[in-house]
């Protein structure tokens, strides 16, 4: 997985750096980031669209890890930037990111994260529905700001994944049908507006995606509206974004296409689809998240307690868990690791990867085999990049872990590890006089 190798001490190292040198740097848990990886894959999609020669913006979904350091990476890497909040947004702020490469997206901005929005002049606002949009446009005439926007779709088709990470069915609470006029009237309504110019649609049929098919479906369901509303009104979109959702490998069982793959018959769909309708080839815009930053990810975890339950299993305790890493406990995700200090080790047991909180929920990994381990290893869970850190609580009150980037041999800190002063920092003690402002 990644770019993990086995270093002459017999440790797992990732981007030239000994893991095990990592956890007596910075502790545990610690997020490490392969940052040569997340390059690799940035290009490798932006490479496909300049291959195919199609105009394209592929944005990162900052939903799934977002930093000041990973924005800036993307930044280098000439990304765009999906933020869904006025949070995300601030980081890409803090992070300089050129806001015009920025697209606002969620179904219920506030008034202020729309004038923050404004205020910034960023590239586009994803608008989700009705309300949203006569929001929006009673806001740019009071501010006489002009605005770019794309509206969101729901083409109504079911994406083979986890019922909660599904998001293009009718039935979702994102979008405007696509199918039974709603999207139609919004398109109208927007039309008619001095303020707003709508760059054109957006769809995103859901995450951890395995197959084309269903991107490919819904390319065909909004090219065949496009052309609708082209005869009926004479629209054409500049833009047509698709969404992300690209699938990566967790375990021996996932089987992704390679990202290179998803894009190619998307475009090649979209195009044949145009080349047979009087529109013009729109630019093609991406938003992955999941697959820029998922396999770059590892968590490396001290391993404590252990309790044997005879006959049944042995269950390893870690020093983290739900709270660094919920996605197991929500989605039943599963996940991959080895001990990081002795990768190479023959494999004895196989155990249960329990988190220390107090859930019986918190499980890791429910069957893991491992060489005999226990207090003392290293584990090292693989492809933790995506949703794990921006997924983070403190339930528990447990701090929330430290994130280091690895490159060419060479660590760098870049989300520091909470510290218990950190978690209090917001509390107010019984009569405590405070200033409501
Ligand atoms: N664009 C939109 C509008 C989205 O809603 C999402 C993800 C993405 C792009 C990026 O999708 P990706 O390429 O990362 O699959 N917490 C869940 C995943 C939720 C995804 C939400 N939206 C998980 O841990 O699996």
């Amino acid at each position: 997985y990644g770019t993990g190798r086995v270093n002459d001490l017999g440790h797992l190292e990732i981007g030239g750096v000994d893991t095990i040198e990592l956890t007596k740097q910075y502790g545990t848990p610690l997020y490490v980031y392969d940052i040569a990886l997340v390059r690799e894959r940035a290009r490798g999609f932006k490479k496909t669209f300049e291959e195919l020669g199609i105009a394209a913006q592929v944005a990162y979904a900052s939903k799934a890890f977002s930093s000041i350091a990973m924005i800036q990476v993307a930044e280098q890497e000439g990304l765009s930037l999906d933020v869904v909040s006025g949070g995300e947004l601030y980081t890409a702020i803090k992070a300089n990111f050129p806001t015009d490469r920025i697209h606002f997206h969620g179904n219920n901005k506030s008034e202020e994260e729309l004038h923050m929005a404004l205020d910034y002049q960023i590239g586009c606002i994803v608008v989700d529905n009705l309300s949203e949009l006569e929001l929006l446009e009673e806001i740019c005439a009071k501010r006489e700001q002009k605005v770019k926007i794309l509206l969101r779709v729901t083409p109504g088709i079911e994406a083979h994944t986890h019922d909660y990470i599904l998001t293009g069915q009718e039935d979702s609470k994102f979008g405007f049908d696509l199918m039974n006029g709603q999207a139609e009237s919004a398109l109208r309504q927007a039309l008619k507006s001095n303020w707003i110019e709508v760059l054109g649609l957006h769809c995103h049929i859901g995450s951890q995606i395995f197959q084309t098919t269903g991107f490919i479906l819904a390319a065909q369901k909004i090219i065949g509206q496009l052309r609708n509303w082209q005869a009926a009104f004479d629209y054409q979109p500049t833009v047509l974004n698709l969404g992300g959702g690209f699938g990566i490998r967790y375990t021996e069982e996932d089987e992704p296409l390679p990202a290179s793959q998803y894009v190619e018959e998307i475009v090649r769909e979209v195009q044949a689809q145009i080349a047979d309708s009087d529109l013009t080839m729109p630019e093609i815009w991406i938003e992955p998240g999941r697959s820029l930053v998922g396999d770059a990810g590892v968590t490396l975890y001290q391993v404590g307690s252990e309790k044997e339950v005879p006959e049944v299993r042995k269950y390893l305790a870690v020093d983290g868990g739900m709270s660094d890493n919920i996605r197991p406990a929500l989605y039943e995700a599963k996940y991959d690791a080895v001990l990081a200090n002795r990768p190479l080790d023959e494999v004895e047991e196989t155990v249960a990867i329990a988190g220390k909180c107090c859930e019986s929920g918190d499980m890791l990994i429910w069957d893991l085999p491992l060489p005999k381990s226990g207090r003392g290893d290293v584990l090292a869970v693989f492809c933790t990049g995506a949703y794990g850190y921006s997924m983070a609580n403190n339930y528990n009150r447990i701090p929330r872990p430290a994130v280091v980037f690895v490159e060419n041999g060479e660590a760098r800190l870049v989300i520091k590890r909470e510290t218990y002063e950190d978690l209090v920092r917001l509390d107010l003690a019984l009569h405590e006089v405070v200033d409501c402002k």
